[in-house]
């Protein structure tokens, strides 16, 4: 089985989860920093260069101002925590998004996470924070009006990686949510009823499987 050059995954459903046992909201998203480890291991088994996924949506700053500010404190926490581990696994984790809206202690996390864990990388982690499709592709837009360029895909916060071969999205939804709205052309796309904190090693792989048995046709003929 060929693995899938890069995945994305849209994490939801933390906040059922915790509903589900009673617990705060934040709990759910707690847990769901352990599925992205158990995930990310995966992937590195598998053999695939990019894994990417949605982390914190531009519309996610709606939520409670409780919400908003654990969920920023989880992902200053878990960047920290998490280099030595990524640098051992030659992973290289990017942060892309609407950046400017975070707090600068983060952002400058962000920097030095980026530029710590480049070098001698052999797969490459995307976390999307306050990121939109929309957005992406209006600042794109603006940017490539400014410079007179020919093509958007250089302007994109997504600029030479390449597109998805495969999205998930867990908890049962099945819609974009405003995520990857230019690059996900031709992406294949997986929907699990498993709430994000219960998706591991096991259900990737066999969202994976799943994948293995699409046929990708891009507009042609077979
Ligand atoms: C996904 O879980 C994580 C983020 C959007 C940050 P949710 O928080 O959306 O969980 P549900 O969908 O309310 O269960
Ligand atoms: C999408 O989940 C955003 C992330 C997973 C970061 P949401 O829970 O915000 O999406 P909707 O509101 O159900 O569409
Ligand atoms: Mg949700």
């Amino acid at each position: 089985m060929k693995a899938p050059r890069h995945v994305t995954i849209i994490m939801d459903g933390n906040g059922r989860w915790a509903r589900q046992k009673g617990k705060d909201r934040l709990f759910g998203h707690a847990e769901g920093v352990e599925s992205i480890r158990s995930v990310l291991r995966a992937a590195h088994d598998a053999g695939v260069e990019y894994l990417s996924f949605y982390a914190f949506s531009e519309e996610n700053w709606g939520r409670p101002e409780g919400e908003v500010a654990g969920l920023m404190e989880l992902m200053l926490r878990s960047l920290k925590s998490e280099e030595a581990e990524l640098k051992a696994n030659k992973v290289h984790l990017r942060i892309l998004g609407n950046l400017g809206r975070l707090s600068p202690e983060l952002q400058e996390a962000v920097k030095v996470m980026d530029e710590n864990t480049a070098p001698g990388a052999e797969m490459t982690m995307i976390l999307f924070i306050s990121y939109s499709g929309r957005w992406d592709i209006a600042q794109a837009a603006r940017r490539m009006a400014e410079e007179g360029g020919e093509s958007i895909e250089p302007y994109l916060v997504t600029a030479g990686v390449p597109d998805p071969d495969l999205l998930i999205r867990t908890s049962g939804e099945q819609r974009v949510s405003n995520y990857l709205l230019w690059q996900l052309a031709y992406t294949e796309f997986v929907f699990t009823p498993v709430l994000w904190p219960d998706f591991r090693r096991e259900q990737f792989f066999e969202a994976l499987e799943e994948y293995s048995s699409r046929e990708r046709r891009f507009g042609k003929v077979k």
